[in-house]
């Protein structure tokens, strides 16, 4: 039930610090499975992520965390899995919310028959995507009732952070301020990310640019915006924006800028570009600030650790979604033409 709140959104977006420590310390004590796939993960020739929509945002900082320490993977939208063949030596990681998706299932159906080993990580005991997997993970967000997926989306950020530091072998000790960093978040980003939803609920489009571990963070927010407030938005690395994008740029336009702490003179730089073309911009900063010397409006949300970053950009950026919806007097429970679980090809 509601107890109290106006939606599902808005109760789950304040469940997300809770789901993640539950995420956190449930796969510490199921360590035999974690171990498992983590042991398989580090043999393998490739890692192929499958995912869709929210949970392919989750896979990708994984594989960017993996990508820089050298590893192969190569994260694919499930839907389009035909395009890359999978072998023996390859493990798949499968990562399913609802473990339902039948693009997700679909795909994993085929990469075993091609004699891969199969990782899932979903939210759900019993569902079809881990019975079919090798070694099956969870994330502990409890049932999530909003179509757009929030805490389960944090949820699987933190687990895939935990099982990445184990693959690299780092400390596992940031971790102990998960779930902090993403309370404090979220109470220091409200007012700022009302101020935002508000502005852009007036708008036709907005761009969320990055860089780096970032930049799924922007697809993230892109796809939160598009699909409860039915505003038109896009996601780039900022710096692909002057490649294209930036040609819609005009008086107002909005563009919200994600700093992870990382590039920040790149994205001082983009910032900059934009400005000049009279963007209304904003920025959202985990643990470094920008510090454009304009008039930019610039949140910084605290991190006890720059590998934190994502969790902590997540209550921002599900905040203004949230907001903007609310503004235009959406249900943001129930996006038309969407469904929680996408069972369909
Ligand atoms: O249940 P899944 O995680 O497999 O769902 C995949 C997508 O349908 C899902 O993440 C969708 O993009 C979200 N509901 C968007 O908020």
């Amino acid at each position: 039930s509601l107890q109290g709140y106006e939606s599902f959104m808005i109760k789950e977006i304040r469940e997300s610090w809770g789901a993640v420590k539950d995420t956190i310390s449930g796969l510490m004590e199921d360590s035999a499975n974690l171990g498992k796939a983590v042991k398989a993960l580090d043999k393998a020739r490739r890692i192929l992520i499958v995912a869709a929509g929210t949970s392919y945002h989750a896979g990708l900082i994984f594989a960017t965390r993996l990508l820089r320490a050298g590893k192969t993977v190569i994260p694919i939208i499930a839907s389009e899995h035909d395009t890359v063949k999978s072998g023996q030596d390859d493990v798949v990681l499968v990562i399913s919310q609802s473990g339902e998706t039948m693009d997700s299932l679909l795909a994993l159906k085929d990469y075993k028959a091609q004699g891969s080993f199969i990782i899932s990580l979903t939210n759900t005991l019993g569902n079809s995507i881990s019975s079919y997997s090798n070694v099956s993970l969870h994330t502990r967000a409890g049932p999530e009732i909003g179509v757009a997926a929030t805490k389960t989306f944090t949820s699987q950020v933190g687990a895939l952070l935990l099982m990445s530091s184990l693959l690299l072998g780092e400390n596992l000790d940031y971790l102990k301020e998960a779930e902090n960093v993403v309370s404090s978040s979220f109470s220091k980003s409200i007012g700022y990310a009302e101020k935002i939803g508000i502005e852009i609920s007036r708008k036709q489009s907005v761009y969320y640019l990055s860089k780096g571990i970032g930049v799924p963070m922007a697809m993230e927010g892109a796809l939160k915006i598009k699909e409860i407030a039915y505003i038109h938005s896009e996601a780039y690395p900022a710096g692909e924006s002057k490649h294209g994008p930036i040609a819609l740029v005009e008086r107002d336009f909005p563009v919200i800028f994600i700093n992870t702490g990382e590039h920040v003179e790149e994205l001082r730089n983009n910032l900059k570009e934009m400005e000049s073309r009279k963007a209304r911009a904003y920025v959202i900063s985990a643990g470094v600030e920008i510090k454009s010397d304009t008039e930019v409006k610039e949140i910084l949300v605290n991190v006890s650790d720059q590998r934190l970053a994502p969790l902590a950009l997540a209550p921002p950026l599900q905040l203004i979604a949230y907001y903007a919806a609310k503004e235009r007097g959406t249900n943001p429970d129930r996006p038309r033409n969407l469904a929680k679980t996408v069972t369909v090809r």
